[in-house]
């Protein structure tokens, strides 16, 4: 009997059918949940990585906000193109405290998933205020209302503690803290500064990051955030190294 013959006669049976349904519909769907039963052997262990700083997620807060996803992803992919062109390729365990992800899905400009430390802060204001400052052909639109807006830190704590609940291990001296951490980060001189490194560790930078010294504008926010992308963690600059990449 041909393919189509068979087809007819399952058409003309009700119950055949349905059920020829249900086993091709569980094939899609065994192989769509299959990756999942071995997770805790495929996502990579980084025991080095830290968490987003209370800044930080301000300036990811903002960058959602602003819908810089829409026009950057932050997801380069194994591809050898990409690869020489951004850096290592991102590893699942580098997103494993980003809520929600923002890989994106659409570039109009570059990846950012390894931005940290590319540029300079100055460069970053000078590029947020106005892309043609720095790249006359861009095409990026301007966002110079965040270096006139003073960051709203009031409210941190709660950003870490709803955090948390989605499984980001902040401690509750880290919650509680959040307001003054997000200060001390942007304020090197202010009295709040040091205990930011105590709570997220040695390298965490601790810079003005909008140029300024009064209150900490949604700029240095969003640069803090820009200057950290790909650096909480370096498991794949030293898997791409022993890759000999
Ligand atoms: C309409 C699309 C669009 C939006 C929205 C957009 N960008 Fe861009 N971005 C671009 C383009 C195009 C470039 C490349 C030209 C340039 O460097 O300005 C770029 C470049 C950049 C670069 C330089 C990257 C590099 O490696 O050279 C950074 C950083 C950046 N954008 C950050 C942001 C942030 C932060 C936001 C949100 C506040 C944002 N962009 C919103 C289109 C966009």
């Amino acid at each position: 009997m041909s393919m189509f013959g068979l087809h007819y006669k399952l058409e003309r049976t009700t119950i055949g059918f349905a059920l020829a349904v249900i086993v091709a519909a569980s094939i899609g769907g065994f192989v769509e949940i299959a990756p999942l039963f071995t997770i805790d052997e495929t996502v990579e262990k980084a025991p080095d990585m830290r968490v987003y700083t209370p800044l930080e997620i301000a300036g990811r807060n903002i960058y959602i906000r602003e819908g810089c996803y829409a026009c950057h992803s932050q997801m380069i992919r194994t591809l050898r193109d990409e690869v020489d062109r951004y850096g290592p390729y991102s590893l699942a365990v580098e997103s494993q405290y980003d809520h929600p992800m923002l890989w994106g899905s659409k570039r109009t400009g570059p990846d950012l998933a390894r931005l940290g430390g590319k540029y300079s802060d100055e460069w970053h204001v000078a590029h947020l205020i106005n892309p043609r400052n720095v790249v006359s052909v861009s095409k990026m639109p301007p966002y110079g209302w965040l270096a006139r807006t003073t960051l709203r830190i009031d409210d941190l704590g709660e950003h870490l503690e709803t955090l948390r609940r989605v499984g980001v291990p902040y401690t509750d001296e880290m919650i509680a803290h959040a307001s003054a951490d997000a200060y001390g980060q942007a304020r090197p001189d202010s009295t709040y500064a040091e205990a930011v490194r105590t709570r997220y560790g040695e390298a965490t930078q601790i810079r003005s990051f909008d140029g300024r010294s009064n209150e900490p504008t949604e700029m240095a926010a969003l640069v803090a955030y820009l200057q950290i992308l790909g650096r909480l963690t370096d498991v794949a600059t030293k898997s791409a190294a022993q890759a000999g990449e």
